[in-house]
């Protein structure tokens, strides 16, 4: 099956973390607020990338990766509002310095999930200073990141934030059923972004600038029935079309982070129009219980191809401890993308969720989504699992 499995020249190959889930030490955003409340797990040094990224960048590197994501802590960068903390924005140049030292290209996300406390207290992304606030953030990273920077990302995936934090509840602010406060929060990362890409672009007129978003596959759960495939195109333009339409003049590329199917069936009351997923038994599963459904990139993606621009897949990914289905998953998932570029879509990266195992948010350190495994028993030894090998191999021979 990989024989034929010929990428375009410049394809880029790479991982993905961000920030918080593996840095260690971050205490000052809303996150390490919940933690020490105990309604998160507590991140505590994670995996102290803060310090070892020079050992992570040479893995990546060891491993055929030509392309890393990640993310800019703001807290660290802005600890009070308007005051920047030079130490921190020079650590992060040695760190993007280093990424071109291991010819990795780099994707930066500027908010992946994490907000300076400062922030919150001044009400949060529901509080409409949230966006003049992102703005001036934005415009130091660029004044300051520059070219250092292949590909800026001003946010990660605004939707499953909204979905976590507003009706769920399981992330901050830990809302529930709170759907004016999901739209305010959406569409207040979505004005941000907006400002972030001008104030970016003004200043590096160049650079590349996109949302990554996460794009479900979507089908009814009865294939015949009328209101589950009514439910199931709700779904799906609500959830994968509209950021797209609103940052359509504010996107050079689309960031397509990868990982859910969906079985929608039409429920009665208006609220669950939109999360109404019933999984069917004896699916291949994730150690998350999350479906494992390589053909729903090619439809993803298929959709995208109207959008004009080019596409990078800036996550795919399983919690896989005992590396049972990571292999079959990339090796999958990637026949599908070949698919999608033989019929014209315009797709030019591939970036695993994750380099390391990490801090899955509220499910804290259990999940494990690395292409290296992490002991957090003794030192946060790295140990490179065998799909990651394979993953290598693959690269080498497209
Ligand atoms: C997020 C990551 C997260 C991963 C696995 C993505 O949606 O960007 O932060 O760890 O999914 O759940």
């Amino acid at each position: 099956m990989l024989a034929n499995q010929k990428f375009p020249e410049g394809f880029l190959w790479g991982a993905a973390t961000s920030s918080h889930q593996v840095e260690g030490g971050n205490t000052n955003n809303d996150w390490y607020q919940a933690e020490k409340t105990g309604q998160v797990p507590p991140a505590g040094q994670a995996c102290d990338s803060y310090h070892r990224f020079e050992g992570d960048f040479d893995l990546a590197q060891s491993l055929g990766h030509n392309c890393h994501r990640l993310s800019l802590e703001w807290s660290r960068i802005e600890p009070r509002p308007g005051e920047f903390d030079q130490t921190e924005i020079d650590h992060y140049k040695i760190v993007l310095k280093s990424l071109k030292a291991h010819h990795l290209k780099s994707f930066v996300t500027l908010w992946h999930f994490t907000t300076p406390i400062w922030m919150t207290e001044q009400g949060g992304w529901e509080d409409k200073r949230s966006v003049e606030y992102f703005e001036r953030y934005a415009k130091k990273c660029a004044q300051e990141f520059g070219n250092l920077v292949d590909f800026w990302a001003p946010f990660n995936e605004s939707t499953i934030y909204g979905f976590e934090g507003y009706l769920e509840g399981k992330w901050p602010p830990f809302k529930q059923g709170d759907y004016l406060g999901c739209l305010r929060f959406v569409w207040r990362q979505l004005q941000a972004h907006r400002v972030a890409y001008d104030a970016i672009k003004r200043i590096l007129p160049e650079a590349k600038v996109g949302p990554t978003i996460n794009f479900c596959s979507f089908e009814p759960y009865r294939p015949n029935n009328m209101l589950d495939r009514f439910s199931t195109w709700l779904n799906s333009t609500l959830y994968n079309k509209v950021i797209l339409s609103a940052l359509k003049n504010h996107s050079d590329y689309i960031g397509c982070n990868y990982y859910f199917h969906k079985h929608v069936m039409f429920k009665l009351r208006a609220s669950k129009l939109f999360l109404a997923d019933n999984i069917p038994n004896n699916l291949w599963v994730s150690d998350l219980g999350w479906e494992i459904y390589p053909r729903g990139i090619y439809e993803v993606l298929m959709s995208l191809k109207s959008y004009g621009k080019p596409i990078y897949i800036t996550e795919n990914g399983l919690a896989d401890a005992w590396d049972n289905s990571r292999q079959k998953l990339i090796a999958e998932t990637l026949a599908w993308v070949k698919q999608a570029l033989d019929e014209g879509v315009d797709v030019r990266s591939y970036l695993q969720w994750s380099l390391l195992d990490n801090y899955e948010w509220s499910e804290g350190f259990g999940p494990r989504f690395g292409l290296v495994a992490v002991d957090y028993e003794h030192d946060l030894k790295r140990t490179v699992r065998p799909s990651a090998i394979w993953f290598k191999e693959y690269i080498e021979k497209t």
